[in-house]
């Protein structure tokens, strides 16, 4: 027998395990100073292109000034208690009907956070009976509230419309059996690779089989669709989402989320999401703040159009200059090279020491081992200067890459 804290010291876990090296740089960096595309890292100023802020609304002066009105009238506390105690208030309940309004659903129920949000929906949906098919290339929160699922689950290849029929044939077969239903779950548009989810197509797969769709536009609410009402509404099928979720945490540069769908199935989570029941409500700033937001993303056209031109600059040229972007449809912009962890490392840290451009780094076990993805996150804010800049830059650093200048073994320390 061992204690069980000791493999938490001897095994950090695929991304710990780098730690020694790439904390306070890599992992768990401080960016300072206001939220915009330039900010300070480590005393110098950077452009940043890492924060899913993607309609410049984090420091937008209204929703600042909302923000700040509400915690002085408000403060953190109020109101106390979990929302069905004694946690609910006039605003939460404006919040949730404008917000169902805009993504065109009877009812929208308020999350305090998108993560757990998601895990405990799963968990209230399904019971031993049903079976879960979901994407495989799902966020963690997905898969976590699938791992909780005491009954089946099947996962389809990403956006493989052959294999998912495959699944809901299998699904269909057990749940004949067991007398229970088909949860489908997938994403608008995916936070690493920027592809949107065949929300079409999967819906097509209605006409055949019995099931219920639930999908995860964390990254698609504000940036997709003509209102920017997400990938739903983009796609032309908003209306056969039967579970639409979202964060406050992207487009609308905050903390909290929501879940929209008919009035009935709302009012059954109401009274059955656990991370809900069990928790203290949102606090007034962030319903109040977001109820701002949303006004500015329902007026404010001009924060979606900005945010693609941007994205479209960025895109075309990364593209015209032989880049792989991989698969995207949607602001999320990859840029994907061959080679290893401590290459990865060595050109990531020569763009933000030499270059000073701030872009995440992404490794294995999100990539294949042999990937290296710079994911870069275009906003609102972000001008056409900027995206010039980057890409003298990119195109500097994709000719040392090729050249096997960021191929030395171990990555280099550049902690203080
Ligand atoms: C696809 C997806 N779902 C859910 C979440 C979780 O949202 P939150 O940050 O509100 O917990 C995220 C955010 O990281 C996400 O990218």
């Amino acid at each position: 027998m061992i204690d069980i804290f000791d493999k938490l010291v001897t095994d950090l876990g695929p991304l710990g395990k780098h730690s020694h090296v790439t904390e306070d740089y890599f992992m768990f960096p401080k960016l300072e100073g206001e939220i915009a595309p330039r900010m300070q890292f480590q005393g110098r100023e950077v452009l940043t292109w890492s924060l899913n802020n993607y309609l410049g609304l984090a420091n937008h002066p209204e929703v600042r000034k909302a923000d700040a009105d509400a915690a002085a009238e408000f403060g953190l506390a109020y109101p106390m208690g979990a929302r069905m105690m004694s946690g609910n208030s006039v605003h939460h309940i404006a919040l949730e009907k404008q917000l169902a309004e805009f993504i065109s659903k009877e009812e929208v129920m308020l999350l305090n956070f998108g993560y757990q949000g998601v895990v405990s929906i799963i968990d209230a949906v399904v019971d031993r009976r049903d079976v879960i098919v979901y994407d495989a290339e799902s966020h963690a929160c997905i898969l976590d509230g699938v791992r909780l699922h005491m009954g089946k689950r099947f996962v389809y290849p990403h956006n493989n419309l052959d294999n998912l029929e495959k699944q809901l044939q299998r699904a269909t077969k057990i749940c004949n059996e067991t007398g229970g239903g088909i949860l489908v779950i997938t994403e608008g548009v995916f936070g690493m690779s920027g592809n949107q989810g065949d929300l079409k197509g999967v819906l097509s797969l209605k006409d055949k089989y019995n099931f219920r769709l639930f999908v995860d536009d964390a990254h698609g609410f504000g940036t997709m669709g003509a209102t920017g009402a997400g990938t739903g509404e983009e796609q032309g099928v908003q209306d056969g989402i039967d579970l639409y979720f979202s964060t406050f945490a992207k487009s609308m540069a905050s903390i909290g989320a929501f879940v929209g769908g008919d009035k009935a199935i709302i009012h059954y989570l109401r009274y059955n999401t656990r991370s809900q029941i069990f928790a203290k409500s949102l606090p007034m700033p962030l319903v109040l703040g977001a109820l701002k937001r949303l006004e500015l993303l329902k007026t404010k056209p001009e924060l979606k159009d900005n945010l693609w031109k941007v994205v479209n600059s960025l895109q075309s040229q990364l593209i015209e200059a032989g880049f792989n972007i991989g698969t995207t449809k949607s602001p999320v912009t990859p840029v994907l090279f061959k080679g290893g962890i401590g290459e990865a490392a060595n050109m990531a840290m020569d763009i933000r020491e030499n270059y000073n451009i701030f872009c995440s780094l992404v490794i294995y076990p999100v990539v294949p081992k042999d990937v290296i993805m710079l994911r870069l996150i275009p906003t609102a804010a972000h001008t056409l200067d900027d995206v010039d800049e980057t890409m003298k830059v990119f195109k500097a650093v994709k000719l040392k890459l090729d050249s096997g200048e960021y191929q030395k073994e171990e990555i280099i320390a550049v902690t203080k």
